[in-house]
């Protein structure tokens, strides 16, 4: 059978592996609390699951790919509240289903002359994969601890060779914020040399201390594509609804490529988005939710002694190991406890691992009292 010599080559998608582990585990009877996988348990607000049932009409039809007007509204709306900038709904919005596949296609419709995408390590694997399977090559640039997990600039030497330069934050797996002067940095960059700067903003909503900045404040959003979604910021992980905001050129191919993959969500998922992007206070629910299974899992932690080594927000928490990672998780995996090792999201990652605090209240203070005993 001949296959696309993309998937053949790509490793397995690394956690497969942890389900196998997991599987094991439960074979042999031990009861799992999963902080595996970002995957939120909590129940998504009824005002959206009710806008949901309200919206499902008798005869369905197509959706079409530029998305309702009025969800593309409430997008802009919301991007104007959070972040004080002004988006046109009508040129520079397009909703998507979710973040992930339009993460993963966007280097199918950018990639020309240049094929070349920066991508980052410890990472999200989507962003290579997209860059592979659209035939395109990818330079992976370190993120560390001594910079904050940034990219080091002014190490990175492939400007003229890049199309995207991806980045995300908060920061999936370390959960680092980044400051809007490095965004204008790199959008400067990003003029100068004729690329794309990609941000990934999936976790802008999910914060503790102050709320971060978006790549959409950049003053100049000439070369700037950002992704975000409802998934994390109001538990909607299932409904699949999210949106690129881009110059208007980078829009209108969008809405040229899209309908060939046909990708646009539901119609009855859309109208529930516009209730969820268009109310704030739920928000501040889910965040008073994360952080207090934050103030619960983490002095368990680190009264053993293990170090937060980023971490200021999202609902992952990075935590510094000593030696193997994939050792320690499993470990701890033995103990019913289940996290990603650091090296699951690329070599520069061994040496920590990744808890998605996504449980519920309740079973994270049951792994808090195991860890606290195992540790
Ligand atoms: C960094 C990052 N970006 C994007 C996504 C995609 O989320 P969705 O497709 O649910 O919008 C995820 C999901 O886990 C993520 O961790």
């Amino acid at each position: 059978m001949h296959l696309s010599p993309v998937l053949t080559e790509l490793a397995q998608y690394p956690f497969a592996r942890l389900d196998d582990w997991k599987a094991e585990a439960a074979a042999s009877g031990i009861e799992l609390i999963d902080f595996g996988m970002g995957d939120p348990r909590e129940v998504t607000p009824a005002f959206i699951r009710e806008a949901l049932a309200a919206s499902i009409e008798p005869i369905s039809s197509y959706p079409r790919a530029t998305g309702l007007p009025e969800l593309r509204r409430a997008i802009s709306g919301w991007v104007e509240r959070r972040f004080g900038v002004t988006v046109d709904p009508e040129t520079e919005v397009v909703p998507t289903l979710g973040s992930k596949e339009a993460i993963f296609s966007f280097a199918q419709v950018v990639l020309g002359e240049k094929r070349l995408v920066a991508v980052p390590e410890p990472a999200y694997p989507v962003y290579e994969r997209g860059a592979l399977f659209a035939n395109g090559g990818v330079v992976t640039v370190p993120l560390d601890e001594e910079h904050g997990w940034l990219p080091d600039l002014d190490a990175f030497d492939a400007w003229d060779e890049i199309a995207l330069f991806w980045v995300c934050y908060p920061n999936n797996p370390t959960g680092a914020v980044a400051p809007l002067s490095f965004y204008e940095e790199l959008a400067g960059r990003a003029r100068e040399h004729g690329f794309l700067l990609c941000s990934d903003e999936a976790y802008s909503e999910l914060w503790f201390d102050e709320p971060p900045v978006s790549a959409l404040q950049i003053e100049d959003r000439t070369n700037v594509v950002v992704f975000n979604t409802l998934s994390k910021r109001s538990s909607m992980t299932g409904y699949r609804s999210g949106f690129t905001c881009a110059p208007r050129e980078i829009c209108d191919a969008l809405r040229r490529f899209r309908p060939t993959v046909g990708t646009a969500p539901q119609e009855f998922v859309q109208r529930a988005s516009v209730a969820a992007w268009s109310d704030d206070r739920h928000v501040e629910d889910v965040r008073a939710l994360y952080q207090r299974k934050r103030e619960t899992v983490l002095p368990a932690l680190e009264e053993r002694g293990l170090r937060l080594a980023g971490s200021s927000a999202t609902f992952y928490l990075w935590l510094e190991v000593s030696g193997s990672s994939e050792e320690f998780a499993r470990r701890l995996l033995g103990h019913g406890i289940v996290v990603a090792p650091g090296s699951f999201f690329g070599p520069a990652g061994e040496g920590y691992v990744r808890l998605a605090l996504v449980p519920t209240q309740a079973e994270c203070e049951r792994a808090a009292a195991i860890l606290r005993e195992v540790l």
